[in-house]
């Protein structure tokens, strides 16, 4: 079966609206006819069901003294069947197109929330809590999707419900009609009074809601650091705290739904009671019809009904109604567009990198990178050295457009980053990020992650070979087809580092980033890698960040950098010449390697 084809013809984006009720009605696109369809069915279903009991209540009446019962009753019977089997039929049909509507709008939702969340900005994505983000795509998604299936249907019902038999009131007695909707106005008021204290609770649950999930999502992701720790305690007790919260504002929340119901019944069944004794006067005194008077008893409970319902709806609505505001607050949310930049390129980048006067910060308030310049011409190898948090990983994210600077510029091939098309520019980058993320597929589908062609298995070989990494993945039970992650083989760090070096060296970008990509690895791996990288760099930008000197001394161009500043620049054998932290590296590096050479060598002689 195929999703029907209208799902994907409406882009969710445009029905943002400050009145939900609108953006509600603007999201179902595509699907109005079917939804007026079932609301008629469903009304329908609902008038062949009081018809079915008028009849019977006529059987009663009239029709079970007569002498000639015998005859009438199967025509009774046959006509009850029928008016039944009518309603059946169309309750039916109701209920297969609004569910048809309210799951199509479901897909069309959750798939624009997928699509759109994974198009939003990384400093989005840094502020953002997953598990806001996972509650706002589930937990709230359906109540949008019960609101299509349910309410919306409902409100729909119950307006041509209360219209049909209105009017049949009003020809009965205008004077008695008026009086049955005195309520109405008072109902609604109530509702909406109702409407705007569960709205603000709901939305309340909502948040704590996602506060939970936050929770778990962290619980779960640092389960390692939980159990190493020993923190299971803190973490329930923390855990605890939340869920109780949770109690509270849902015990608050369905506290004001009960206190609404029994007041509009209390309302309702005055209005009803008043009505018959309205009603019996005006017969006493003679200007109503018994007849009339019992027709009018059947169909102020036929109207009434529909009213109790239009509170509770209008009520229940409120759920939907905060939680479509709150899915259409990350559509809102503008997407990081692909395709932006006037530069139209025409074939790869060459990889002339320059930077200047660049100053950055995440926020606006705090300084990450403070005025840095630097060129590099194409096919050359640049390193960053420097002290944790001094800004190399920032500095690197801002050449694939990761972020945006404001100050300075930075230009690859003599074009300001600002105009080309990010799309565009991270196919002609290859990073390889300091906590590599693999994905919970084959090993062979985490390489050829980057690439949309088909590839050869000898090309995905080469890569895993050059990222030292093939060896490795011969060995395990499935080869290439090994899964990674909770169902297959957990990689080890360094090994990890290397299929995701070789899932970027697949790419054969024009410039490579290489965030500190052999940290996990031994040296002797290392020196294969870098072996092979010295082979496939030629002719290729690339930017290595790494702590061991014998990565970083092969560079064309070093830079030191300090708190957000490069302090020192140049080649290996210019550095070693200044006095200033790379010496003081280079030199402290040495020593360390040369004392554990010394205790090894000394250590053959111990007993073992
Ligand atoms: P970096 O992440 O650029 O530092 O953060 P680094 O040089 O690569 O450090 P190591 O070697 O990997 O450890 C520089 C500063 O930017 C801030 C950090 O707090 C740090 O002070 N930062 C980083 C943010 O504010 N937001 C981010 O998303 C990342
Ligand atoms: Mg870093």
């Amino acid at each position: 079966m195929t999703p029907p084809a209208q799902v994907y013809s409406y882009d969710v984006r445009n029905s943002l609206s400050k009145r939900p009720l609108l953006g509600f009605w603007r999201v179902m696109t595509g699907f109005h006819r079917l939804y007026l369809l079932a609301v008629a069915a469903l009304s329908l279903s609902a008038l062949f069901s009081t018809g079915a009991t008028l009849l019977i209540r006529e059987f009663i009446d009239h029709q079970l003294p007569r002498p000639d019962l015998a005859q009438i009753a199967p025509w009774f019977a046959l006509a009850f069947l029928l008016l039944a089997a009518l309603q059946g039929a169309f309750s039916f049909l109701s209920g297969r197109w609004a569910s048809k509507t309210a799951e199509s709008l479901a897909l069309r939702l959750r798939d624009a929330m997928y699509d759109h969340i994974q198009r939003l900005s990384f400093r989005y994505h840094d502020k953002m809590p997953t598990g806001e983000l996972l509650s706002r795509a589930t937990s709230d998604l359906d109540a949008v999707r019960r609101f299509f299936n349910e309410q919306a249907i409902g409100v729909g019902r119950i307006l041509i419900l209360f219209a049909i038999n209105f009017t049949a009131l009003l020809l009965l007695n205008v004077e008695l009609a008026l009086i049955s909707v005195i309520v109405v106005p008072v109902i609604i008021v109530l509702s909406l009074f109702f409407f705007g204290k569960i709205s603000a609770y709901y939305e309340k649950v909502q948040e704590q809601e996602a506060v939970l999930s936050t929770t778990l999502q962290e619980n779960l992701t640092g389960v390692r650091v939980v159990k190493a720790f020993a923190r299971q305690e803190y973490e329930r007790n923390k855990f605890e705290k939340e869920n109780f919260e949770q109690y509270q504002r849902g015990r608050r929340f369905l506290m004001m739904h009960s206190l609404f119901w029994p007041l509009t019944d209390v309302i309702c069944f005055a209005q009803m009671i008043g009505g018959y004794f309205i009603a019996a006067t005006m017969v006493i005194n003679g200007t109503l019809t018994p007849g009339s008077y019992v027709a009018y008893v059947s169909l102020v409970t036929m109207i009434i009904n529909p009213m109790r319902n239009l509170g509770r709806l209008i009520v229940d609505m409120s759920t939907g109604l905060v939680s479509y505001k709150r899915m259409m607050e990350v559509i809102a949310e503008d997407q990081e567009s692909l395709i932006d930049g006037t530069y139209k390129p025409t074939g790869d980048l060459r990889g002339d990198v320059e930077v200047k006067n660049l100053t950055f910060g995440y926020d606006p308030d705090t300084v990450v990178l403070k005025d840095i310049s630097f060129s590099v011409k194409a096919g050359q190898s640049v390193a960053l050295l420097g002290s944790t948090g001094s800004g190399k990983t920032s500095l690197l994210g801002l050449l694939p457009r990761f972020y945006e600077y404001s100050t300075g510029s930075i230009t690859i091939d003599g074009i300001e980053l600002k105009d080309i098309p990010r799309g565009w520019l991270r196919g002609q980058i290859g990073v390889v990020e300091q906590e590599p993320f693999l994905f919970s597929r084959t090993i062979r589908e985490n390489i050829t992650y980057g690439v949309t062609r088909e590839v050869s298995d000898a090309e995905v070989y080469a890569a895993a070979k050059a990222a030292a990494v093939h060896d490795v993945i011969m060995t395990f039970p499935d080869g290439y087809n090994t899964l990674v992650g909770e169902r297959g083989v957990t990689l080890s760090g360094g090994q990890k580092q290397r299929v995701a070096l070789a899932r970027t060296l697949l790419k054969d970008p024009r410039i490579l980033i290489l965030d500190d990509a052999t940290s996990s690895v031994d040296s002797e791996t290392e020196d294969d890698i870098r072996q092979a990288l010295l082979r496939l760099m030629k002719g290729r930008t690339s930017f290595v960040i790494a702590h061991r000197i014998q990565t970083v001394m092969h560079a064309d161009l070093i830079l030191v950098l300090d708190e957000g500043e490069i302090v020192q620049r140049g080649t290996h054998q210019s550095l070693m010449a200044e006095d200033g932290i790379y010496r003081r590296v280079v030199e402290l590096q040495t020593r360390i390697e040369e004392e554990v050479e010394r205790e090894v060598t000394d250590g053959i002689g111990l007993p073992v």
